[in-house]
């Protein structure tokens, strides 16, 4: 047993007390600009879009708000093409949202061409914690990974917006996580693939052969102790609400003496500096850091062990008796016939360029866009500052060939 209260732990508690501390006294009267930590459709409204808040329910009881621009600054009534953006792991519709703060974000981008635009959550994030019978309190509520999100928040997400519209099909976009789940929907329930009338995914997970971040890796290997553990301590909430980590963060963080050091982390995370983010928007991003499952988690540490993309593990014996089989199966990914366009950037150590093309082989019908900066990485594709010519105006231009259904 650890002893939390030795005198070393007592003396680490104190410095990292006092520091806070010290920085904060640093960093008082320095101004930061409030439209860094407006919410997600204030901003959007500031700035002349029309903003919807609708709330769904999954057919295993998670209510989801989502957000939907209906038209642009200049439009009016409802554009005539739905398209749904989904956002990555620790990530929420701010994903689509953030460069707003620049006038330049993807919801307004689209909805400002034609586009219906609809910004899903999934459960477990800031906008999906809620359900008809579990608490977030609750270990229970947090018993799912992006298996779940997949096979339950995509579909009522998808099914509820074809509803409101009208349509039989919808053009999608998902960025990394947002794209995990759509391989796993469209595998696993093929008659799903029809409502999907094209797919644009930024740096999707799936195949992790080629997974770069080394540190991660060493962490995977122990993906089933850290999963008792988690069980144990009834903690199946990352990182768990109680610890505030976004607080945290921004008291270390923003308008502090360790603000650029605590960038450069950032941008460092995922390799080398694309030279494309503009950290102005920092604060917001710490501001906007959702929670997560420790399975959601431990899922992508399971593929990242294995090198392989599948349903969870649940070890030999418990494997045997639900999938008929030792070893997880894998998402039947080769049965997808939707058109899928991938993006990917040559920089990005998680959703790796060797896994991108691979899984572009065995799609039926997928073509990619390599970025052209060789540095991109996993992170530009959310806060880069030329998106509208490296990125939304090609992928524009691409879906802009499809026909809904
Ligand atoms: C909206 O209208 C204003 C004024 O006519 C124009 O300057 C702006 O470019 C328009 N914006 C869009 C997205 O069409
Ligand atoms: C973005 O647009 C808003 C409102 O139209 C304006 O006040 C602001 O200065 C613009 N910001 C930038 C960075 O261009
Ligand atoms: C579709 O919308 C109608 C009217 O709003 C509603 O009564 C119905 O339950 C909805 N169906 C689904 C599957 O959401
Ligand atoms: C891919 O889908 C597009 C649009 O539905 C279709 O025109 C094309 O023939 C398909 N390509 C293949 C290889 O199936």
């Amino acid at each position: 047993m650890v002893n939390f209260f030795g005198k070393w732990n007592l003396f680490f508690l104190l410095a990292v007390c006092t520091g806070v501390l010290w920085m904060t006294y640093f960093s008082m009267g320095k101004e930061i600009d409030s439209d860094l930590f407006l919410d997600l459709d204030v901003l959007l409204k500031k700035h002349g879009y029309p903003v919807e808040t609708h709330e769904i329910k999954t057919d295993d009881g998670y209510l989801l708000t989502i957000f939907r621009l209906p038209h642009g600054k200049n439009g009016s009534g409802v554009n005539p093409r739905p398209i749904l953006m989904m956002h990555g792991m620790f990530g929420t519709a701010y994903n689509f949202v953030y460069t707003e703060y620049f006038n330049m974000s993807k919801a307004g981008y689209f909805a400002d061409h034609g586009y219906d635009v609809w910004l899903g959550n999934a459960r477990g994030t800031t906008y999906g914690r809620k359900h008809v019978k579990l608490h977030p309190k609750n270990a229970d509520f947090w018993k799912f990974s992006y298996h779940d999100i997949g096979l339950h928040d995509l579909p009522a997400t998808v099914d509820y917006i074809l509803n409101v519209t009208g349509r039989n099909s919808l053009f999608y976009i998902g960025h990394s996580q947002g794209g995990t789940i759509f391989y796993v929907l469209a595998s696993l329930r093929p008659e799903y693939q029809k409502k999907f009338a094209q797919v644009s995914l930024t740096a999707p997970a799936g195949f992790m052969a080629h997974y770069q971040m080394t540190r991660i890796k060493a962490v995977s290997r122990h993906h089933r102790t850290l999963y008792e553990l988690a069980l144990k301590t009834n903690n199946m909430e990352f990182p768990p609400s109680w610890l505030n980590f976004p607080g945290i963060l921004s008291s270390l963080c923003v308008g502090t003496v360790m603000e650029s050091f605590c960038q450069r982390a950032f941008i460092n995370f995922n390799g080398e500096d694309s030279g494309e983010l503009d950290m102005k928007i920092f604060p917001m991003l710490i501001h906007s850091l959702t929670t997560t499952s420790v399975m959601q988690n431990l899922h992508y540490a399971q593929n990242i062990n294995a090198e392989k993309f599948r349903q969870w593990d649940h070890g030999k014996e418990k494997n045997l008796e639900i999938y008929g089989q030792a070893e997880p199966p894998e998402y039947p990914v080769e049965k997808i016939e939707v058109p899928v366009r991938i993006y990917y950037g040559c920089n990005d150590k998680m959703a790796a360029e060797g896994d991108q093309e691979e899984m572009c082989r065995v799609l039926k019908n997928c073509t990619t866009h390599k970025m052209g900066n060789p540095k991109w990485n996993h992170f530009d594709f959310l806060f880069s500052k030329n998106f509208e010519k490296v990125l939304f105006e090609p992928m524009i231009k691409h879906i802009d060939t499809y026909e809904l259904s």
